[in-house]
């Protein structure tokens, strides 16, 4: 049985454009549980100045997930954070509480326009760890300015930013810009964590073990562990990875 940690999944029903209601979250859970995953931070799209949903019905929302969880599997782990679209005034709704971290830790989950100037990501990330966040960098191979950027990218881990690959992107084939892309960034050892970035049952589902297979074959077991195992759990206990 494999235990891989999800950090990044709509999994919340009716809260953003992830899962319309409860069924379908069953179902994520269903889909994500067979392809191995047994914990899942549940991270719903929080943006200043956007109608975001109110933290009390996610903390509802959260029990009667965690509830469904509980009837696949005893020990189906679900925490909640927020998938935090940078501005400048996120950092005041983290201090007030109003935008959450992951899971209660200080990683937090961080993503921006895909056509956002380099200098505005990297110097907003660096604002984030200067009040003492650990930002994550969502689907780092969707930004056009880090397309690559090798170098970019390095710059920001260098700063202690973490990057958060979606493990759906690698299995596009090797005619497949995006997945090459995405070889060069685990080739260069630039992806600290992989997520699935759910939003339903079906299209963007849960599912893992078609990119694993990927990577596996091409890097090692190993690796897998590494990006979905250990630096997820160390994430999980706030623990530096
Ligand atoms: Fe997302």
């Amino acid at each position: 049985m494999n235990q891989w940690i999800d950090i990044h999944c709509h999994i919340l029903p009716a809260v953003d454009n992830g899962s319309v209601n409860m069924k379908q979250t069953k179902n994520m859970l269903k889909i994500a549980h067979e392809e191995g995953i047994h914990s899942i931070i549940a991270t719903p799209h929080y943006g200043v100045g956007c109608r975001n949903p109110d933290q009390e019905e996610l903390k509802r929302k959260l029990e009667l997930v965690r509830e469904e969880a509980k009837q696949i599997d005893e020990s189906f782990c679900i925490e909640l954070g927020n998938e935090l679209y940078f501005s400048d005034d996120i950092i005041e709704h983290l201090r007030k509480k109003k935008a959450l971290t992951l899971a209660g830790t200080r990683y937090i989950l961080v993503e921006f326009a895909s056509d956002e100037a380099y200098n505005t990501i990297k110097t907003g990330l660096h604002r984030l760890l200067i009040y003492g966040y650990l930002p994550v960098l969502a689907h780092v191979e969707n930004y056009e300015c880090l397309y690559q950027n090798y170098e970019g990218i390095y710059d920001m881990i260098r700063l202690g930013v973490y990057m958060q690959m979606n493990i759906s992107s690698i299995t596009g084939g090797y005619a497949n810009r995006r997945a090459g892309h995405c070889r060069k960034l685990i080739e260069y050892e630039l992806v600290h964590i992989l997520g699935t970035d759910a939003h339903s049952d079906y299209v963007r589902a849960p599912r893992i073990m078609e990119g694993i297979e990927v990577i596996r074959k091409k890097y090692g077991a190993d690796l897998i562990q590494k990006l979905l195992t250990e630096n997820t759990n160390k994430l999980l206990q706030n623990q530096y990875i």
